[in-house]
C-alpha cells in the first residue's frame, strides 16, 4: 500500500480534502479602514483553490476585537458582501475556505480601530511590544481594560455571530484563532489572564473561555464539522507568558475531544507540544510552523498528524500543490510585502509556466 502522503485524500469535518496540504492562516493587511476585504482577496484565494483547505487571514468577529491596520472584519454587511465574492471564487475552483475567527483582546492600537473603547482582556495588563498603525507609525499596545465577568457571556456571543455572517458569507466553516496572543490565548495563559473568577487561576478556569467560544461557535453552525480551532503552544508572541503551558493544551485538547471539531490546528514553537498534543487528542489533528514537502509527508507517514499546514511557501506560492507535486522549486517569499497594500506580494508572485 502507498504510504500516507501530502496527496491522499482526507475527510476533514463534514469535507472531502483532495489532499492534506492546508494554507495557514496569515493577516495580509489588504483590506481598507472599515475592515472590507480588498477586491484582490477573491483572485489571492482562489488562485489557491487546490489546496486542501484554505485559512484565511484572521478575521475580526467584532469592532471590538480589531487591533491592527487594514484588517478585515465579519460584522459588518460591507464585509459579509465581500467575503462573499471571496468564496464563491473559491467554490467556482472547487476549493474549500474556513475563516480565521481572531479576537486580538489587549494587542491592539487605537489608531487602528473604528470605535473609540479601549481594547479588552482579561486583566488590565498591556501587552508589552509596539504595533504598525498608518496615521502614527510604530505605537505600543494599548492598555486594555479587564472584561467585568458579566460582559463574558456577550464576547463569547460574538463568535458565535461572526460564524453565522461566516456561513451567510458562504464560507464552509470557522477556525477559532486561540494562537499567537491573541483574547483566547490570553485566557488561557497564567501571565496575561490574573482573573480571580471563574475564568482566571486554575487550569480548568483558565480554560473556560475557549471551551464555551467553541460550543458557542458549534451551536451557531449547527455542526461540529465546521469549527475547527488553532493553538500555538510554547510560543511567546505578543508578549504571552506562559511557563508550563503544557498541561493546560493538554486539558483544553481533553476538554474539547468529545466534541467532534472539525480538527485541531497545532503551530508548533520548539517544546514538542505537537506530539503531546497528538497523543491526548483523537480528532482530525493539522501540524504547521516551518514545514516543506518531504518534512510534512514525513510526519504524515509517522502519524504525526492528518494534514500539514502551511504558511509562508504558500503566500509565495499559490500553485504550491503542483509545485510539491512537480517538486518545482519555490519562489522565496519577500518580508517586505507581507502587511503591504496591494497586489505586490500578495497576487503577483508567478506560478509555474
Ligand atoms: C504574513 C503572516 C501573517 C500571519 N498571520 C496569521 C494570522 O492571521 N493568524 C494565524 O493564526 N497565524 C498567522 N500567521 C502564522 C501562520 O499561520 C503560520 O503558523 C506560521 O507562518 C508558521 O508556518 P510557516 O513556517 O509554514 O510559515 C502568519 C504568518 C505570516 C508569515
Amino acid at each position: 500500500m502507498k504510504p500516507m502522503d501530502l496527496f491522499s485524500p482526507l475527510t476533514l469535518g463534514n469535507y472531502p480534502l483532495p489532499n492534506r496540504i492546508v494554507m495557514a492562516p496569515m493577516t495580509r493587511s489588504r483590506s481598507d479602514y472599515q475592515g472590507v476585504p480588498s477586491p484582490l482577496a477573491a483572485e489571492y484565494y482562489s488562485s489557491r483553490s487546490d489546496a486542501g483547505l484554505l485559512i484565511t487571514e484572521g478575521v475580526a468577529p467584532s469592532a471590538s476585537g480589531l487591533g491592527y491596520a487594514r484588517t478585515p472584519g465579519l460584522y459588518s454587511p460591507d464585509q459579509i458582501a465581500a467575503w462573499r465574492g471571496v468564496t464563491d471564487a473559491v467554490h467556482a475552483k472547487g476549493g474549500r475556505i474556513f475563516a480565521q475567527i481572531m479576537h486580538v483582546g489587549r494587542i491592539a492600537h487605537s489608531a487602528n480601530r473604528t470605535i473609540p473603547d479601549a481594547p479588552v482582556a482579561p486583566s488590565a495588563i498591556r501587552a508589552a511590544g509596539q504595533m504598525w498603525t498608518d496615521a502614527q507609525g510604530l505605537q505600543p499596545n494599548d492598555l486594555p481594560r479587564a472584561l467585568e465577568l458579566s460582559e463574558i457571556p456577550a464576547v463569547i456571543e460574538e463568535f458565535a455571530q461572526a460564524t453565522r455572517n461566516a456561513l451567510t458569507a458562504g464560507f464552509d466553516g470557522v477556525e477559532l484563532h486561540a494562537a499567537s496572543g491573541y483574547l483566547p490565548n490570553q485566557f488561557l495563559s497564567s501571565g496575561a489572564n490574573q482573573r480571580t473568577d471563574a475564568y482566571g487561576g486554575s487550569i480548568e478556569n483558565r480554560i473556560r473561555f475557549v471551551v464555551e467560544a467553541l460550543q458557542a461557535m458549534i451551536a451557531a453552525a449547527g455542526s461540529a464539522g465546521k469549527v475547527g480551532i488553532k493553538v500555538s503552544p510554547g510560543m511567546n508572541f505578543n508578549d504571552i507568558q506562559f511557563p508550563d503551558s503544557l498541561p493546560t493544551y493538554v486539558a483544553l485538547a481533553n476538554a474539547i475531544a468529545p466534541f467532534g471539531l472539525a480538527y485541531l490546528h497545532v503551530m508548533r514553537a520548539g517544546i514538542g507540544a505537537e506530539t503531546t498534543l497528538r497523543e491526548a487528542y483523537k480528532g482530525t489533528y493539522l501540524v504547521g510552523g516551518g514545514y516543506l514537502k518531504a518534512e510534512g509527508n514525513q510526519l504524515l507517514e509517522n502519524g504525526g498528524a492528518d494534514a500539514i499546514v502551511f504558511g509562508t511557501p504558500y503566500l509565495a506560492n499559490p500553485d504550491l500543490v503542483k509545485r510539491f507535486q512537480l517538486d518545482a522549486p519555490l519562489n522565496e517569499a519577500d518580508k517586505s510585502t507581507f502587511y503591504t497594500p496591494g497586489a505586490k506580494g500578495y497576487t503577483d508572485y508567478p506560478t509555474l509556466a
